[in-house]
């Protein structure tokens, strides 16, 4: 799950946004807008399918297969379910040391 976080970082936010909702910088800058990664057809999505975006390339957005190894596809794929189950998450369900932290910032 930290290789996933720590490749979407690198390799999707720029488009995709840091939640996962595709308000990226590259798209605030004009590019076509990138998909919403935590919307309920991606949800329902097979993993399989998130891994084939990623791979091939998905409508206009380029294949990454050249860039990103399989190993780190599928670590992506996971942290991309993990943006999907916190979108709407509650703060309650948070464990009380990553509540008290959120707490801290507000
Ligand atoms: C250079 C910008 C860019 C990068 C980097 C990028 N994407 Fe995308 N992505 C897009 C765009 C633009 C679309 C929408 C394409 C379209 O609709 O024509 C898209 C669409 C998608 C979709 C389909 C969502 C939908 O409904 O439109 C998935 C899944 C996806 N990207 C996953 C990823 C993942 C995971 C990464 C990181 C490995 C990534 N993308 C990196 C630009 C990008």
């Amino acid at each position: 799950m930290e290789r996933g976080r720590d490749r979407y970082a690198i390799y999707c936010t720029p488009c995709h946004g840091q939640d996962g909702r595709g308000a990226g910088m590259i798209v605030a800058r004009g590019l076509t807008p990138a998909g919403d990664l935590t919307s309920g057809r991606w949800r329902a999505a097979p993993a399989s399918e998130v891994y084939g975006a990623i791979a091939n390339g998905y409508r206009s957005m380029l294949p990454m297969a050249s860039m990103i190894p399989s190993a780190d596809r599928w670590a992506i794929v996971a942290y991309v379910r993990a943006l999907q189950l916190s979108r709407d998450a509650s703060v309650a369900a948070l464990p009380p040391a990553d509540r008290a932290a959120l707490e801290a910032v507000r």
